[in-house]
């Protein structure tokens, strides 16, 4: 079972076509196959930089590409759900015991309601989900009708990730309208999200930091 597989497997992109649609109805930004394509690939970035192997990267491609899968059947406890269903169609390929366990283990720790780094996969996984603010995953077309969540995501212009193996920092550097929304706003939503990054960069052996225009805020 490769990454390249699982991004064809049709029950897989079924699963997270109709997740989408659910938090759609109940007014959250685009979860779709582009945010999990972003995962997928930042998580294995992150690992890459940090000198893990192409096996543990490719796990982290697949944990990543799928991990919200769950929202299929329900928004709470989306991360839980997930891993079993990951887990019956990862059953079904070739995919040996173990591995299937770790991507599995992954999914279901990536919600900050629920879940923790345990290992660096999991750790990978968090950052690159945790990191995916930006303009284009708000769904509202009208500002008018925004939320909260809606506003904080359509301020952000600009987002990057950086790993520095040598000063062993992750950063997540963030461009915001502040015409749009509040520091204030900003971390009235993203806080517990961002302190789930600075964990999981502890488990990766590094310090999480977050600038905003240009300015150190963690
Ligand atoms: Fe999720
Ligand atoms: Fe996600």
């Amino acid at each position: 079972m490769t990454y390249a597989e699982i991004r064809n497997n049709e029950e897989v992109c079924a699963l997270l076509d109709r997740g989408n649609q659910n938090l759609g109805v109940l007014g959250f930004t685009d979860h779709s196959e582009a945010h999990c394509l972003l995962v997928a690939e930042r998580a294995a970035y992150i690992l890459r930089k940090l000198g893990y192997s192409d096996h543990v990267e490719e796990l982290a491609k697949i944990a990543g590409f799928m991990h919200d899968i769950g929202n299929a059947i329900n928004r709470t406890h989306h991360a839980e759900l997930g891993a079993l269903l990951a887990n019956d169609i990862l059953k079904q390929t070739d995919m040996p015991m173990e591995d299937r366990i770790a991507v599995i283990a992954a999914i279901g720790q990536h919600d900050e309601s629920t879940g923790r780094s345990m290992d660096p996969i999991s750790a990978a996984l968090i950052l690159a989900d945790k990191t995916d603010v930006r303009r284009n995953r708000v769904r509202t077309k009208d500002a008018a009708h925004f939320d909260i969540h809606d506003r904080v995501n359509y301020a952000v212009t600009g987002t990057s990730v950086k790993v520095d193996p040598e000063k062993k920092t992750i950063a997540l550097n963030l461009q915001v309208d502040d015409s749009i929304c509040t520091m204030y706003e900003y971390f009235d939503i993203f806080l517990n999200r961002m302190l789930m990054c600075r964990g999981a960069a502890e488990m990766l052996g590094c310090q999480f930091r977050l600038t905003v225009n240009g300015g150190k805020v963690l």
